[in-house]
């Protein structure tokens, strides 16, 4: 008798159907992104740096029962966020540098802030589909998305070390030599412009944000000794004039919050400001001009349309709107970063 694909992944013998392998991974999903969440939740990361342990020992310090220690410890090692030796669990290589609290390159909060604040539109991405509209829960749909009480304050914390790690693959990519003054709109709680300025002794510029974000913007651009470097502006960038004084304009991961007249009216206002052979720089994850792929790409728009009225947009369709505000030469560097695997450069005329 012949019987559908089963749940472990085969088929009929002889069959020439391909494996479901491929469904239950994705089905699944969701199963990898909480025991992630859950792990840092609990502290699994932060009580191993203190040193290995078996599962009874950590049980014993994360103060949880033994069954869901040994469940969540097999987990995360299958995962490969673990590694067990001699029936004593450490964290591995990732875990180590990216999931200890306090450690430079903290992600934790990025995952915190994932489980928290998009996954609740994730669960009805349905609903996103067939309306056209976010599914993610807004408490004011009809003010700015990013308007004080309308996005928790811990989604800028949460950007923190996606945004600096993709600032420093973006810096290790770009020719910055020329860039003297970058004026950052929509810069967010500073840390792209932080790590430019870090990794480009002889920059400087202006974080652009909406006033509340501006202020956690000033907080970390003071503990990071950077306040004679960088300055900020509260300014909402669809009704008021941006500021001059800067030879670049940088629009990392901007673009794709908003619809595309939107993001032209931006452009445009970018473009008022910025002198003869001054650069317009738009950082984000592209999606292939034949809107194949890649994968980061592609969920990243899925997440915008949950999310947001915008998508991620091709650098083909960048690349037209440069021109059409009155860029000269436009061209993609491209990079592999978590927020963005490219910029569109675009030369003002
Ligand atoms: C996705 S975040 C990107 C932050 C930052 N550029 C980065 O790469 O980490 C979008 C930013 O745009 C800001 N923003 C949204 N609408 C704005 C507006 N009308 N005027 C100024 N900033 C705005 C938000 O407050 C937020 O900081």
């Amino acid at each position: 008798m012949t019987t559908g694909p089963t749940l472990s992944g085969s088929t009929a013998p002889g069959s020439t159907a391909p494996q479901p392998a491929l469904l239950i991974d994705l089905a699944t999903g969701l199963w990898r992104s909480q025991t992630l969440t859950a792990a840092i939740e609990i502290g699994v990361f932060a009580t191993l740096a203190t040193g290995p342990a078996t599962a009874p020992e950590l049980a014993d310090r994360l103060g949880i029962g033994e069954r869901p220690a040994e469940i969540l410890l097999t987990a995360c090692t299958a995962l490969g966020l673990l590694e067990l030796h001699d029936g004593r669990y450490r964290n591995g290589a990732v875990a180590d540098h990216y999931l200890v609290p306090g450690r430079p390159d903290y992600f934790g909060d990025y995952v915190r802030m994932v489980a928290e604040y998009t996954t609740p539109g994730w669960l009805r991405a349905t609903e996103a589909v067939r309306a056209d509209a976010p599914s993610k829960p807004v408490p004011d749909p009809d003010r700015n998305m990013f308007e004080e009480g309308n996005r928790p304050q811990f989604f800028w914390e949460g950007l923190r070390a996606f945004s600096t790690f993709t600032a420093r693959r973006m810096a290790e990519a770009l020719d910055l030599s020329g860039v003297r003054r970058i004026l950052d709109v929509g810069g967010g709680a500073g840390h792209t412009m932080i790590e430019l300025c870090r990794q480009h002794p002889r920059l400087s510029g202006t974080v652009l944000d909406l006033p509340h974000v501006c202020n956690l913007a000033r907080d970390r651009i003071e503990a990071a000794g950077m306040s004679d470097r960088i300055g900020t502006t509260s300014a909402d960038f669809f009704t008021d004039p941006l500021p001059t004084g800067h030879d670049t304009v940088l629009l990392s991961m901007i673009m794709h919050d908003w619809s595309e007249e939107q993001n032209r009216r931006i452009l445009a206002s970018c473009m008022d400001v910025l002198p003869s052979g001054g650069t317009v720089m738009i950082s984000e994850l592209l999606v292939a001009d034949d809107k194949s792929g890649p994968v980061d790409a592609a969920l990243m728009s899925m997440n915008m349309l949950v999310g947001t009225w915008g998508r991620n947009y091709t650098a083909a369709e960048y690349a037209g709107w440069l021109r059409d505000v009155g860029c000269a030469q436009v061209r993609t560097v491209h990079f592999d970063a978590p927020g963005a695997n490219g910029v569109v450069i675009g030369v003002r005329a």
